[in-house]
Formats: structure tokens, C-alpha cells, sequence
């Protein structure tokens, strides 16, 4: 897919076919783009657990919550729409870069598993100690955050905003998402930042 239609289309994605695992030439892409990302000073301080046992996945659902802005039965993943795969990002240290390393990460990360069509839903709204302990995560390791994935069963697509600050995504009669975006004018600026 041409680089700028992947990047618009790679949305927030929150139901899926439970009954489409990923394959394993995505997962492989997946771990290359995480493998390529930047890091300060590169010192490629994540490391990541690829959840893909269906059992494990379920185990882990529970304790995700999607789509804040909506109402639960509109935006939390019914049974057979739930993801089939997780990816959880872990750090051992917190430094001021981590954050800015785990984002390009998501990214590098969500946009190898979408070229395969493969969407996916970040997820800083986790229960962690839930999560570490189903992971057998170490003592002195962080859950920076998570990512859910599957083959999605909806659409989304960006929108303009109907009002300046409308920054909640919505569903369409479809059940489809809606993402505004604000104008460019409101957060890009020639040469000079705005005067107040
Ligand atoms: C750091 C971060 C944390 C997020 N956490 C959640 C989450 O816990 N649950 C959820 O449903 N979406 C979560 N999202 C997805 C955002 O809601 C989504 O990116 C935003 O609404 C814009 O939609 P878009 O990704 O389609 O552009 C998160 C996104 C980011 C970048």
C-alpha cells in the first residue's frame, strides 16, 4: 500500500473476526518493525511480549477497556469480535525518553501489522497487574502499554471536526468509526509560532 494511504488508514480498530488469527508473516513484520524502530541513544530499551495463544488472548480481554468516548455496549469487542493477538510493551528503567521510544515503537509496530491488513488498537487502559501476572512478567518490569490485533470487522475514517476541540470519535449508523481531526490551520504553522 502506498505509504500515505497506509498511514490515513491506519486507524484505531476495536472489533475483529476472533475466527482469523494473524498469520505468521505478519507477526514476523511485526517483530522486524519493532526491531527497526529509533530509540535515544539506541539503546532499545523495550522488549515485548507477543501474545498469540488464543487462551492466553482471551485470558487477557477482561482486563483491556476500549473506546472510552463510547458507551460499553457500542465500543467494547462483543464475544467473536474480540482481538486474537496482543502486543505488550515492557521496560525494565523509566527514563525521559521511554515514552518517546514506546511511541515510536507503536507505531513502527501498528503500521507492519496494517500493511498486512491487520488492525489494531493501542491500549494505555490496561490492568497491569492483571496483565504482568497472566504474562509471568518479571519483578522490576513495567507494562508501558499494549496492543490489540486482528482482521477488523469495521471501518473507521477520519472526519472533520463539527466544532473546534470535537475530539470524540463516534460511530456512524453503521457502527462504524468516526475520527475528527482537527484543521491543519489549528496546529501547523509557517515559520513563526501564532501569536495568543
Ligand atoms: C497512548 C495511547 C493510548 C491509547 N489507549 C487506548 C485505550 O486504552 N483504549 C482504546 O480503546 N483506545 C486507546 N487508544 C486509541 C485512541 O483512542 C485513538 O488513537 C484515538 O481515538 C484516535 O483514533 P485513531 O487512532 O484512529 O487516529 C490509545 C491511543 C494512544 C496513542
Amino acid at each position: 500500500m502506498d505509504l500515505m494511504k497506509l498511514l490515513e488508514s491506519r486507524r484505531s480498530y476495536r472489533r475483529f473476526d476472533q475466527s482469523r488469527p494473524v498469520p505468521a508473516k505478519a507477526i514476523n513484520d511485526m517483530a522486524l518493525a519493532l526491531r527497526w524502530s529509533a530509540s535515544a541513544g539506541n539503546l532499545q530499551p523495550l522488549r515485548c511480549v507477543f501474545v498469540t495463544d488464543p487462551e492466553i488472548a482471551e485470558a487477557i480481554f477482561p482486563h483491556t477497556h476500549f473506546a472510552a468516548y463510547l458507551p460499553k455496549e457500542l465500543g467494547t469487542p462483543k464475544p467473536g469480535e474480540h482481538p486474537v493477538m496482543y502486543v505488550v510493551l515492557t521496560y525494565e528503567k523509566k527514563t525521559k525518553w521511554t515514552d518517546t521510544d514506546a511511541g515510536i515503537a507503536l507505531s513502527n509496530l501498528t503500521l507492519a501489522a496494517w500493511g498486512h491488513g491487520v488492525g489494531s488498537c493501542i491500549l494505555d487502559n490496561i490492568d497491569r497487574p492483571e496483565i504482568a501476572a497472566l504474562l509471568h512478567i518479571l519483578d522490576g518490569v513495567t507494562i508501558h502499554s499494549a496492543v490489540a490485533l486482528g482482521y477488523p470487522t469495521h471501518t473507521s475514517k477520519i472526519v472533520d471536526q463539527k466544532a473546534p476541540g470535537d475530539v470524540k470519535y463516534y460511530l456512524d449508523n453503521q457502527k462504524n468509526y468516526m475520527v475528527p481531526k482537527r484543521p491543519f490551520s489549528e496546529f501547523i504553522f509557517e515559520n513563526r509560532y501564532p501569536e495568543a
